[in-house]
């Protein structure tokens, strides 16, 4: 049976995928601050598999959260098939294949990034998850990977050829990791390419609302994906949504604002995580959210060591008295 068709709006703004950040909690707030799609945290398709259950729990999404992928990772047919399976039982709207993760333990079992020096092998993996369930699958990857190899531009139509119905392309080669500044003129000369017709989303280094419309002009690009400059500044996606589909100059938070968001997130990942895990799991956030509030180091350090919850709600109290 063939697969569902992916639909989106006409110029969707992607909360990246990003493991032990971008779980249901940072989902939601960045969907209330306007971003249009949203993934999981990548799960490995041998745990999938296996039933592992705190990859179980990773995968777990609410209505609210639609449109919603989740993503796998793998390194071979059967186990990604399988997981694939597993996946849609979920019932996400699509399903996205990470072939772009170039962290030691994913790209050292070949699977994410390593697999781009095996590209037949990745096709063969790509095209049998496809055939293997009947909601539509996209990719998530890089330029190539190293710079002698940098292959975007044929790859994207291999891709496109065995079923995949987007593309989102993280404008860096896998040898690169993290390191110089993603390079989106490779991604734009992909979209020139007149046979490719589904859909390309751009990713890498995106900081304000300004250069994401800078970058649709320059680029051509079908929709661009966001991940670190999210964290403690969701208000990105709607800043970006004001610019470039409302034509409007987007408006910049408050610090009350910033706080009264950090306090929304807490409330959540408490009422989520319970009180442990909830407030161990805002520790990451806080220096996103206060970022630029001068003398700021000693509420801050009060922040990552209390375990408590009045305690903290009282240093949010402190920082309304003296920020805001
Ligand atoms: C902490 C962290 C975790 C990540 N986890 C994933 C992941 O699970 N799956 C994935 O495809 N990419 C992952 N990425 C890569 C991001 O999705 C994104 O491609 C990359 O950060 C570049 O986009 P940005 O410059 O907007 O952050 C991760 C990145 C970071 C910083």
């Amino acid at each position: 049976m063939l697969n569902s068709k992916i639909n989106f709006l006409s110029f969707p703004l992607l909360l990246a995928p990003m493991e032990d950040v971008t779980d249901a909690v940072f989902r939601k707030i960045c969907k209330d601050c306007g971003a249009d799609v949203v993934f999981s945290e990548f799960a490995s398709a041998d745990a999938l598999i296996r039933n592992v259950k705190p990859t179980l729990e990773k995968l777990q999404f609410d209505e609210t959260e639609r449109p919603f992928g989740i993503q796998i990772f793998g390194n071979e047919i059967n186990t990604m098939c399988e997981a694939a399976i597993i996946a849609q039982s979920l019932h996400p709207d699509f399903i996205d294949i990470n072939w772009g993760c170039p962290v030691k333990k994913v790209a050292a079992k070949s699977a994410g990034s390593g697999m781009l020096q095996n590209i037949p092998l990745l096709l063969s993996i790509t095209k049998a998850v496809v055939k293997s369930v009947q909601i539509p699958v996209t990719v998530k990857t890089r330029l190539g990977y190293d710079l002698q190899s940098e292959m975007i531009t044929d790859f994207a139509e291999k891709l496109q050829d065995v079923g995949i119905q987007m593309i989102t392309v993280h404008g860096r080669t896998k040898t690169q990791m993290y390191k110089g500044v993603a390079d989106w003129t490779l991604i734009g000369k992909l979209k020139q390419n007149p046979r490719i017709h589904i859909p390309i989303i751009g990713n890498g280094d995106i900081v304000s609302a300004q250069q994401a419309a800078d970058y649709q002009q320059l680029y051509a690009v079908d929709g661009i994906m966001i991940g670190r400059s999210a964290i403690g500044n969701p208000w990105i996606f709607k800043q970006c949504k004001d610019l470039i589909i409302n034509n409007i100059q987007p408006s910049y938070p408050s610090n009350k604002d910033r706080l009264n968001i950090c306090k929304q997130h807490f409330q959540l990942s408490i009422a989520t995580k319970g009180d442990f895990y909830g407030i161990l799991n805002m520790r990451k956030h806080y220096k996103h959210y206060f970022s630029g509030f001068e003398n700021f180091k000693d509420l801050k350090i009060r922040l990552l060591t209390s375990n408590n919850i009045s305690q903290i709600e009282d240093i949010f109290q402190q920082i309304e008295d003296k920020y805001c």
